[in-house]
C-alpha cells in the first residue's frame, strides 16, 4: 500500500503524498488499493469494511433458522436465493477488505473471538414467519438506505462493491414487502404475525443507523474523507419518511405513539430509540448476541477440511505447472 512512502522518503514526501491524497478526495475521485492513503483512513476503512462483512454473514443467520420450515416450495426458493445472495455479499466484501492489506482468515479470527463487531440489528430472534418479511421489508431498506450513498464512497473496491450489492438488496425488500403484503390479504392470525413482528422490529431496525450523531464523534473525520456520505440521523430521517406510506399502505401501525408529519419541516417526527438498549446490544448482551457467534465458530471449525482440501489442491496445481 503505502510502499513507495519508506523510511528512505525524500524530507517532504509525506506532505506532498498527503496533499496529492486529498486533492483526490477533493475532487470526487476514488482511491484505489495502490494509491497512497493515510493510515488511519486504511484502519477506519478495514474497520468499517469488514463489520460490513461480518453482519452479510452473520445476518444470514436469523432469516437461514426459517428455510426447513417455509411455508411453500415458492417461499423456500426465494428464501434460499435471498440467504445465498447474503453470502456473496459477505464475500465480495472481504473481498474488497483484503485489497486493504489484511487477511481474511485474520478477519474470521477477530469476529469469532468477539473482537470484530457486526450489526446490532442481527442479534434479535426470528419468532414466526412473518419475521422473513419484516427483515426484508425493514432490515434491508435500512440496508438499503445506508449502502446506496456508499456507492459513491472514496475506496474504489468498497464502492464497486456496493454496486453490486445494492441492486440485490432491493431484490430482499421487494420480497420482504411482497410476503407481507399476502399475509395481510389471508386470515386474522396471519395479520396479527405481521403485526407482532413489525412491532419487534421497527426500533431495531431505526438502531441500525447507529447513535445520534451527537453521539458519533468518528462521523465528522470519516465524512471528511468521503468514506461515509451522511450522518447517522439524516439517514434514519431518510428511512422512516421512505417506510411511512409503505407501512399505510400494507395495514399496518408502526410502533411509534410520536410518529407524525410535520409540513413545515418536510419529513415525519419520530420518538427516539432506547438507546441504552442498543449500547447494551453492542456490548454484546443482545438476546442473540453468545448464539450468533457461537453459531459462525461451530461453522468455521466444521469447514476447516474443506479449507484444507482447497490448500493443497492449489498447491498441487502450482506444483505442477512449475
Ligand atoms: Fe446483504
Ligand atoms: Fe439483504
Amino acid at each position: 500500500m503505502n510502499a513507495d512512502h519508506g523510511p528512505g522518503s525524500a524530507p517532504g514526501a509525506d506532505e506532498a503524498l498527503q496533499a496529492e491524497f486529498d486533492a483526490r478526495i477533493a475532487a470526487n475521485q476514488r482511491v484505489e488499493p495502490r494509491d497512497w492513503m493515510p493510515e488511519a483512513y486504511r484502519r477506519t476503512l478495514v474497520r468499517q469494511v469488514s463489520q460490513h462483512a461480518h453482519s452479510e454473514i452473520i445476518g444470514m443467520q436469523p432469516e437461514g433458522d426459517w428455510i426447513a420450515s417455509a411455508p411453500s416450495l415458492r417461499r423456500k426458493a426465494i428464501l434460499l436465493a435471498k440467504v445465498q445472495d447474503e453470502a456473496g455479499h459477505g464475500l465480495y466484501l472481504y473481498a474488497a477488505a483484503e485489497t486493504l492489506g489484511v487477511d481474511r482468515d485474520d478477519l474470521t479470527e477477530r469476529l469469532i473471538e468477539g473482537r470484530q463487531k457486526y450489526s446490532s440489528i442481527f442479534n434479535y430472534p426470528s419468532l414466526s414467519y412473518a419475521d422473513v418479511g419484516v427483515i426484508g421489508w425493514l432490515v434491508d431498506g435500512a440496508a438499503i438506505c445506508n449502502q446506496v450513498p456508499l456507492c459513491r464512497t472514496s475506496f474504489g473496491p468498497y464502492a464497486r462493491a456496493m454496486v453490486r450489492i445494492c441492486k440485490e438488496e432491493s431484490f430482499h425488500q421487494r420480497q420482504g414487502y411482497e410476503l407481507l403484503m399476502r399475509m395481510m390479504e389471508g386470515t386474522e392470525g396471519q395479520r396479527r404475525m405481521v403485526q407482532d413482528a413489525v412491532d419487534r422490529w421497527w426500533w431495531p431496525s431505526l438502531m441500525m443507523f447507529g447513535p445520534p450523531d451527537a453521539e458519533s464523534p468518528n462521523t465528522q473525520q470519516s465524512m471528511t474523507w468521503g468514506i461515509k456520505i451522511d450522518t447517522n440521523d439524516d439517514l434514519r430521517q431518510r428511512f422512516v419518511d421512505m417506510t411511512v406510506p409503505q407501512a399505510e399502505r400494507l395495514g399496518v401501525t408502526l410502533p411509534d405513539p410520536d410518529l407524525v408529519w410535520n409540513a413545515e419541516r418536510g419529513h415525519h417526527d419520530f420518538g427516539t430509540p432506547d438507546w441504552d438498549e442498543l449500547k447494551q446490544v453492542i456490548k454484546g448482551d443482545g438476546p442473540k448476541n453468545a448464539e450468533r457467534v457461537s453459531r459462525r465458530r461451530a461453522a468455521h471449525e466444521k469447514g476447516a477440511w474443506v479449507r484444507e482440501a482447497a490448500t493443497a489442491y492449489a498447491r498441487k496445481q502450482q506444483e505442477a505447472t512449475v
